[in-house]
C-alpha cells in the first residue's frame, strides 16, 4: 500500500530523540546530522545517519529528496483529540461542562449524518497532515459511521491512526446516547473490522466517567479483553466541577481514577486526558499500571481548567508517561508545534522551564512511548515505520529573521516551538510516501488511495 519498492531518500537537516530527557540530560538524548540521510524502503527506514557515511552504500536507482535548510524530524504524535470538534473549536465564554452541554454535543449530534461525518474526516485528516502529525488518538462520536469515516480517511493515507466511538449511556442529549450493551456490540463491530487493518488501530473510548454506568464502564473493560492490542482513552480530573459530580456519581469510590480502575480501564495502552488534579496516589497507580496521561495545555488554558504538572508527572522515582494532546475542539490548535508553546508557558506557571528536547520528546518519541508504540513509530531509525514531518525554521520573514540569530540545534528547536504552526511544516511522509507538500501548487495532498469526490 505504502508505494514504490524503490528506495526513496530523504536528504537534509535532521533530529530525532534517542532517550528520554525527563530521565537524562537533555544534551545526550538527541541524534542531530546537519546533512543526514533518512533511507526509505517499503514504508520503513532502513537507515537513517550522516550523509557523508551513508551516501556510498545506497541502493541503485534511489530517488533522493533534498531538503537543504529545513529539518527533518519524526512525524508527531497528538495523544488526545477529537475530530468531530473542528466545527466548534474556539467557542466563547465557557468551562467544562457548560462548554460540553453548549457546543460539543449539538456539534457531535451532527454526525448523524455519514456524509458530514465524512467531509469533516476529509478535512481533519489533512489539516493533521498539513500540522506535520502523522500519528493520532481520536475521539469519533456515539455513532458508528463517524469511526467508519475516520478510518476510511486515514487509510486513504496509509496512516497509522488510532481511534474509536464514544460511549455515553447516560447525561448527554438523547441523540447521542447508546446503552452499555450497544455500545459494547457496535464497538466489538468496529474493532472486528478496523483494529489492525492496515495501520488502523481501535480505542474502547468511554467519554468520561460522568456519561457512562458502571455498567457501561464495565462493558468498556470487557471489550479491552476482546482483543490483543486494544487501546483505552476517557478524560480524567480536567476541571473541579468535573471532578465533584464524578465524587457525586461514584461515592464508592476512592478517587476519579479508581472509578476507571475498578472497571479494569487503568493498564497499559490507557490514554487519560488531563490529568490536571491528581493526586500522588493518582501518578503512581498510573506508573504501576503503565497507564499514560495526554497533556492537553491549549485546552486546559482555553476552558480554565488548570495548570498540569508535568514535571510531578514524570518525576523518576515513579514516572508516569505523558503524550501531547491538541485537544481540539477544547484546545484551540492542532499544530503540536503551538501546542509546545503553551506547554512550556504553563509549566513556566508552575517552576519549571520546559527545554526544546523535552517538547520534541513529548511530540515524539515521548507520545509514542506513551502509547505503547514505540520501535514502530516515533524516532528516526533503522525499523521504524517512515512517518516524516520536514520542517521549515525559516517559514515567515520574522521566523526567517529570527533563525539567523539561532546558534544551535537546540535553539532552532525552541524557536520552531514557540514561533512555528502548521506554516512551518514543508512536508509530511505517511509509511515513506510524500502524503503533503505546502508548496506543491495545485493540491498539496497526495492520499495513496485518491478519494472519492
Ligand atoms: N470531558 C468529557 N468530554 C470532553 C471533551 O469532549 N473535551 C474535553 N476537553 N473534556 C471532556
Ligand atoms: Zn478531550
Amino acid at each position: 500500500m505504502s508505494g514504490s519498492l524503490q528506495s526513496r531518500v530523504l536528504r537534509g537537516p535532521a533530529a530525532t530523540l534517542t532517550g528520554n530527557p525527563f530521565e537524562q540530560p537533555s544534551r545526550g538524548c538527541l541524534a542531530y546530522h546537519d546533512d543526514a540521510l533518512v533511507v526509505i524502503e517499503e514504508g520503513i527506514i532502513t537507515a537513517f545517519g550522516p550523509h557523508a557515511e551513508l551516501k556510498d552504500a545506497l541502493p541503485a536507482g534511489s530517488e533522493v529528496t533534498h531538503y537543504p535548510d529545513h529539518l527533518i524530524v519524526p512525524g508527531f504524535i497528538d495523544a488526545h483529540v477529537h475530530y468531530p470538534q473542528m466545527q466548534v473549536i474556539g467557542a466563547y465564554g465557557t468551562q467544562l461542562l457548560e462548554w460540553l452541554e453548549t457546543y460539543t454535543f449539538p456539534a457531535e449530534m451532527s454526525f448523524a449524518d455519514a456524509g458530514h461525518a465524512r467531509r469533516v474526516a476529509h478535512l481533519f485528516l489533512r489539516e493533521l497532515l498539513r500540522a506535520g502529525t502523522t500519528t493520532a488518538m481520536v475521539y469519533c462520536t456515539v455513532h458508528s459511521q463517524s469511526v467508519e469515516a475516520f478510518f476510511h480517511e486515514a487509510a486513504r493515507f496509509d496512516a497509522r491512526m488510532i481511534a474509536g466511538k464514544v460511549l455515553m449511556d447516560r447525561h448527554a442529549p438523547a441523540g447521542l446516547l447508546d446503552t452499555a450493551q450497544r455500545g459494547y456490540d457496535e464497538s466489538l463491530a468496529l474493532i472486528e473490522r478496523w483494529h489492525g487493518r492496515g495501520r488502523a488501530l481501535y480505542c474502547v473510548t468511554p467519554r468520561f466517567a460522568p456519561t457512562s454506568t458502571e455498567a457501561q464502564l464495565d462493558a468498556a473493560g470487557a471489550l479491552l479483553k476482546t482483543r490483543d492490542g486494544l487501546f483505552l482513552q476517557t478524560h480524567l480530573c480536567e476541571n473541579p466541577a468535573e471532578i465533584e459530580w464524578v465524587r457525586e456519581l461514584f461515592p464508592a469510590r476512592a478517587s476519579y481514577l479508581d472509578v476507571y480502575a475498578h472497571a479494569g480501564l487503568v493498564g497499559p495502552r490507557s490514554m487519560f486526558g488531563h490529568g490536571i488534579h491528581l493526586h500522588e496516589g493518582d501518578f503512581c497507580t498510573c506508573h504501576q499500571a503503565g497507564a499514560a496521561l495526554a497533556h492537553c495545555p491549549t485546552s486546559n488554558l482555553f476552558l480554565g481548567s488548570g495548570l498540569f504538572r508535568l514535571f510531578e508527572a514524570v518525576d523518576p522515582r515513579r514516572p508516569v508517561m505523558v503524550g501531547l494532546g491538541t485537544d481540539v475542539g477544547g484546545g484551540t490548535s492542532l499544530s503540536q508545534l503551538q501546542t509546545l508553546n503553551e506547554a512550556y508557558k504553563v509549566a513556566a506557571m508552575v517552576g519549571h522551564k520546559l527545554d526544546a528536547v523535552q517538547g520534541f520528546y513529548l511530540a515524539t518519541l515521548g507520545g509514542a512511548r506513551a502509547l505503547g508504540l514505540d520501535g514502530k513509530i516515533g524516532q528516526l531509525a533503522p525499523g521504524m515505520e517512515a512517518d516524516l514531518c520536514v520542517l521549515d525554521p525559516r517559514a515567515t520573514p520574522f521566523m526567517a529573521f529570527r533563525a539567523g540569530y539561532c546558534a544551535s540545534i537546540e535553539e532552532v528547536l525552541f524557536m520552531l516551538m514557540t514561533l512555528g504552526d502548521d506554516r512551518a511544516v514543508r512536508a509530511t511522509y505517511v509509511a515513506g510516501r510524500c502524503v503533503y507538500d505546502r508548496d506543491r501548487e495545485d493540491d498539496p495532498f497526495r492520499p495513496a488511495i485518491p478519494s472519492e469526490e
